[in-house]
């Protein structure tokens, strides 16, 4: 039994190969936390709670001095109950009081994990996890709460949610609908996140945990590229290759907030869930309130074990299931090529020279509807231009599919341009609040995607444009973050939804979508890496990784985005030099090479490239369909962390072979003997490097390693290949 239940129904004990998280009832009363790590064959509180009567506590039994929910580990939490560390929910009633008293009352064990209403989560078998729900209940307010604790079998991994009640028929307000606390007795941790900006997204940041609150969040309505919804706590000697590792990922594209409270006594909380700035829900008697699922992993031998565990995760319980196993296309996508200037006859020029050097995928970007000629114009207005496609998009796509490509076009949906025919029908459609004028970014406004007409009006039009357009991919993009978060649809008490209801309105729109279209292959898309979410990867299998193209600044990003996503979700194209984001010119070969180590592509106008350049691609082309299996489903690991001269090196392995993806960085003058242990590499078998008949044992190659040559210049690659024997 997966969650066993002991002690009188006063244990819970979440339990697999990989790893064990314990609970215990106090008082009858109080959920507390008690271990989460590496899985042990039982629990019977060899670590006993600690109960001292401390300074300034407050106690819940005021003859019991010793016991505070100041200094008790909790797995739900609120303010001014005597726990003065950050809350996991905070709801006001209609006397503006956030007092409550949750009580456990019973719980309920059952296989499988369901879907929850309106939001995105990891979807599984009935074999393939087990769900725990604990009710809690504050009698006096009649509201209950349910926490979800979903262990999965295979995996390292429990996710958790918690859903609100109302059973009153008095109105109160979540203010704070965290999706997880938990308490741990430890504060010897390094604090892990991945920040950045456009363009620079996921740098890996970590820092020793000091005391107080560290936190990370999002208060731009996406969950951003300045932060990714992820926090884990390291232990201070954990490398990628050995320690432990406690990871914390929300499924959620909105504003959130990730933090952790190093608290007086030693031990740290840890807590995240929707940010709480700016957000209130209005739960009336009788209604209910779902937060988004929160993922926790456990690693034990460093941060590539967390890594494999997000991966298999997200590929086989999060992506879309058409394309969980799918081969994903090679791409050539236009905007680079062209940005807004794109004519039938350029789209046709370009789409030849693709099909003639193997590309698969042909999308046009930006720049093909309304009257857009440059950004200041036309979102919204979803019909062709036909001055610059006389034959619409009809024509172009029929075009591609005749030349043997499948056909990809570019939308923003979520915005809409003050310029646009859209604007002059539905000023109010917009997120706005009344008397000021709402401010524009890249010259444009956002939708109210809350609004259920608004909803409907984008469902159809994409529906219209995947019909007449045949298309096989849609890039989804999204270009600015929200400002002005009022809607004209809802009432003044419930304007602090509009947020989240921009979230679910998204969510809904794109399940409709996907779910129609099941074979078409989404590409989400925040300015490159803005919003990508494990929300947002339940509907859309890829991702465009960055706006920046450049192989240097590429292989830090994809190394970041790598601690979570295995590389079939990020999208990497090989660009033009010198590169249009940074000015630096690299070869056409490591530019092949990084962009390799995500799903490849070309964004370059081949109509300007000389016939030398174009046999290397074409060729670069084939050693990556050669391949394919291996980049997108091989495992992934990082075989160096980034070094300050951006080093780095990726090693791809599966059933039959190993190809490492070695990058210099910088060129130094004294630069150090270099032998790179290939680690994980299958430790039975005896591998060739492929073009020799030189011969070596796995154990040799993962211990002893592999010879780094000196290497004079700058951003230059080394790809080896190892084949099984
Ligand atoms: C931002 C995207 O990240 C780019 O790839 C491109 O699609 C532009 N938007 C188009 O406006």
């Amino acid at each position: 039994m997966p969650i066993r239940v002991e002690n009188n129904g006063q244990t819970f004990h979440l339990k697999n190969d990989y790893m064990s998280y314990v609970m215990t009832v106090e008082k009858e009363k109080y959920l507390t936390h008690r271990y989460w790590g590496r899985a042990i064959a039982s629990f019977n509180g060899s670590r006993q709670l600690q109960m001292i009567d401390r300074g300034f506590a407050t106690n819940p039994f005021a003859d019991d001095r010793q016991f505070s929910l100041n200094s008790l580990p909790l797995e739900t939490s609120t303010s001014q109950n005597g726990d003065h560390r950050i809350p996991n929910y905070v709801i006001r009633n209609a006397n503006q009081h956030i007092v409550t008293d949750f009580v456990f009352t019973d719980y309920e064990i059952y296989n499988g994990k369901p879907d929850i209403d309106g939001l995105p989560s990891l979807e599984a078998r009935d074999d393939e996890v087990t769900t725990l729900a604990i009710r809690l209940v504050d009698q006096t307010q009649g509201l209950v709460m349910i926490l979800h604790y979903h262990l999965f079998e295979k995996l390292p991994v429990v996710t958790r949610r918690v859903t609100f009640e109302n059973l009153s028929d008095k109105t109160v307000h979540i203010e704070n609908a965290g999706s997880l606390q938990v308490d741990i007795a430890s504060v010897d941790y390094d604090f892990l996140t991945l920040d950045g900006s456009h363009t620079d997204e996921a740098t890996i940041n970590r820092t020793r945990l000091r005391s107080g609150i560290q936190k990370i969040e999002s208060r731009r309505g996406t969950s951003s590229p300045q932060h990714q919804p992820f926090i884990a706590l390291l232990e201070t000697s954990t490398t990628e290759f050995s320690g432990e590792v406690r990871a914390f990922h929300l499924v959620y594209s909105g504003n959130f907030q990730a933090q952790v409270e190093v608290e007086q006594y030693g031990s740290t909380r840890v807590q995240l869930g929707i940010n709480a700035e700016e957000f209130s829900w209005q739960l009336t008697g009788g209604s209910r309130f779902e937060t988004p699922e929160a993922v926790m992993v456990f690693a034990s031998d460093g941060l590539n074990d967390m890594s494999q565990t997000f991966h298999q995760l997200y590929q086989n319980h999060l992506c879309p299931e058409p394309f969980r196993k799918q081969e994903r296309p090679v791409v050539l996508n236009t905007w680079e090529a062209n940005y807004f200037d794109i004519t039938e006859a350029k789209c046709e020029a370009l789409a030849t020279k693709a099909a003639e050097i193997g590309i698969e995928l042909f999308v046009l970007d930006d720049g093909w509807f309304g009257h857009r000629q440059d950004d200041t114009t036309s979102l919204g207005d979803w019909f062709d231009n036909r001055e610059k496609l006389p034959n619409g998009i009809k024509g172009i796509s029929e075009m591609v599919h005749r030349k043997g490509m499948k056909f990809g076009l570019w939308f923003e949906p979520e915005m809409i341009s003050k310029n646009s025919q859209l604007y002059q029908k539905h000023p109010d459609w917009a997120l706005q609040v009344k008397q000021y004028e709402p401010t524009e970014g890249r010259r444009q406004l956002v939708l109210d995607l809350g609004n259920i007409a608004v909803q409907d009006y984008l469902i159809e039009m994409l529906t219209t444009h995947l019909r007449t357009g045949s298309l096989d991919y849609v890039k989804w993009d999204m270009n600015r973050h929200l400002t002005d978060i009022g809607s004209l649809n809802f009432p003044s008490q419930q304007q602090g939804e509009v947020a989240h209801r921009y979230v679910t309105g998204l969510y809904h729109i794109l399940n409709t979508i996907t779910h129609n279209f099941p074979s078409v292959l989404f590409e989400n898309c925040s300015s490159g890496g803005g919003r990508f979410d494990p929300g947002m990867m339940r509907y859309m299998a890829q991702n465009w990784t960055s706006d920046n193209t450049d192989a240097l600044c590429r292989a830090k990003i994809q190394t970041g985005f790598s601690l979570l996503y295995p590389p079939i979700m990020m999208a990497a194209h090989v660009s033009d030099i010198p590169n249009h984001q940074v000015g630096r010119i690299t070869s056409l070969e490591t530019r092949a090479d990084i962009a390799m180590g995500g799903n490849f592509g070309y964004e370059l106008d081949l109509t300007q490239c000389d016939e030398l350049t174009l046999a290397l691609i074409t060729a670069q082309i084939e050693t990556y369909k050669a391949q394919r299996d291996l980049f997108q489903f091989g495992k992934f690991y990082r075989l160096m962390p980034i070094g300050p001269f951006f080093e780095t090196a990726w090693l791809f392995a599966n059933e039959t072979d190993a190809i490492i993806i070695y990058f210099n960085g910088l060129a130094r003058p004294a630069v150090p003997v270099k032998y790179l242990p290939l680690r994980y590499l299958d430790q039975t078998a005896t591998y060739r490097l492929v073009g020799t008949n030189d011969v070596y044992t796995a154990s040799e190659l993962n211990f002893s390693g592999i010879t780094i040559p000196r290497i004079k210049d700058d951003f230059k690659t080394l790809r080896v290949h190892f084949k099984k024997c």
